[in-house]
């Protein structure tokens, strides 16, 4: 019984690690590339309260993954930095943006983390 209960946490824990790597890229799709990304709403200040949520949720999620390279401290400490910063920006905090626009900085995270 607590064997088995044991091996169904590890499974578990398993594959809501593998899921958090494909959720980086899926992230990086929805909410950096396009055009009318989140992101970059967000710079322009013109992210609705909604889009902010959306964002923050797909930060945690980010920052629960494990990147294809560098380290994870490392990582989490870039993926908090966003966080910090939507949620100032939810809270209209005047340094939110700055913040946003210092941690979106996509050269400095792909440098260290992505991979190829
Ligand atoms: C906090 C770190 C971080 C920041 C900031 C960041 N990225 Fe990324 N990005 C990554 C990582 C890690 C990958 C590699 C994901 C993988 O392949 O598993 C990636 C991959 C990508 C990809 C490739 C996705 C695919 O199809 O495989 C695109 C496009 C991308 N990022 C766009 C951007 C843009 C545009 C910005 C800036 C507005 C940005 N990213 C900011 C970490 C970041």
């Amino acid at each position: 019984m607590k064997k088995t209960a044991l091996s169904l946490l590890l499974a578990l824990a398993a594959s809501s690690a593998a899921s958090a790597d494909d959720a980086i890229k899926d992230i990086m799709k929805k909410y950096h590339k396009p055009e009318d990304a989140i992101c970059k709403k967000v710079g322009k200040g013109e992210a609705t309260d909604a889009d902010l949520a959306t964002l923050l949720k797909a930060y945690q999620t980010m920052c629960a993954g494990t990147p294809a390279k560098g380290d994870k401290a490392a990582w989490v400490e870039k993926c908090q930095a966003l966080i910090a910063a939507v949620k100032k920006v939810q809270a209209k905090d005047a340094s939110g943006m700055s913040d946003f626009k210092k941690a979106i900085n996509c050269k400095a995270c792909h440098d260290v983390h992505k991979g190829k």
